[in-house]
């Protein structure tokens, strides 16, 4: 399966994807995990999206696009994949579309996660994160066993520094005016499915399966 989940931040993509992935074998290329990995390990395509992602702004469609199709080469993207948080304006869905055709596939599925913006800032200023392997936990939502800590490596957890009210009111005003375009872009395609969004983890899981059922 080849799978777009595209939804505000905070909406669930992050959460929902380790479970759809292993399910069906499919790899997980979230632009923002990697982006993140590139900043920490101040390479140089990190030093160029360090400073838009602080401010919560989106990191230019060239960088982007060039991530991921390098990312699709992976031997393990070749059974599929789910593309969390790309594309996330028109000229990356385009871009998109172009490298597809190339391979000679195409998108089944794009899953819109569907959520009042009201919701948002108290997930994202709860979260916390496992760097090194894009784990999320939520201080009231999804605890971790001990507080601070990575319930599999027992590593420490660590908040994202784009996680504070302030930068989330960025990231979600780059989100209505350049995402949900993109959204209207499927919706044509008629490859849309919505996703309810903000009810519990594990009610998104299985709308989530069902949508990739039919
Ligand atoms: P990115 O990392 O993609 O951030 P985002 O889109 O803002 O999305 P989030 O990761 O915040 O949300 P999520 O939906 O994954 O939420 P999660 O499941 O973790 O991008 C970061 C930055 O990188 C961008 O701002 C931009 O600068 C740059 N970038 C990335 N891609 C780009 C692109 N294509 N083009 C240009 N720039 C790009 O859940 C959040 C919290 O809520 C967690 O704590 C979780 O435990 C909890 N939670 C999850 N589901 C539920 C539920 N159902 N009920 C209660 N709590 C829940
Ligand atoms: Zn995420």
């Amino acid at each position: 399966k080849r799978l777009i989940f595209i939804g505000p931040p905070g909406s669930g993509k992050g959460t929902q994807s380790p479970v759809v992935k292993d399910e069906y074998c499919l790899c997980h290329l979230s632009t923002g995990d990697m982006l993140r990995a590139a900043v920490a390990s101040k390479t140089p395509l990190g030093v160029k999206a360090k400073e838009a992602m602080e401010k919560g702004e989106l990191v230019s469609d060239d960088l982007v696009v060039g991530i991921i199709d390098e990312a699709m080469n992976k031997p393990k993207c070749q059974k599929g994949f789910i593309l969390d948080g790309f594309p996330r304006t028109v000229t990356q869905a385009e871009k998109l579309d172009e490298m597809l055709k190339r391979r000679g596939t195409e998108i089944d599925k794009v899953l819109n996660f569907a959520i009042d913006d009201s919701v948002l800032e108290e997930r994202i200023t709860g979260r916390w994160i496992h760097p090194s392997s894009g784990r999320s936990y939520h201080t009231k939502f999804a605890p971790p066993k001990t507080p601070g800590v990575d319930d599999i490596t027992g590593e420490p957890l660590i908040q994202r520094k784009d996680d504070n009210a302030e930068v989330l009111r960025s990231r979600l005003a780059a989100f209505h005016s350049q995402t949900e375009p993109v959204i209207n872009y499927y919706a044509k395609k008629a490859v849309l499915t919505n996703i309810q969004a903000e009810k519990a983890p594990q009610e998104v899981t299985s709308e989530v399966k069902k949508a990739l059922s039919s």
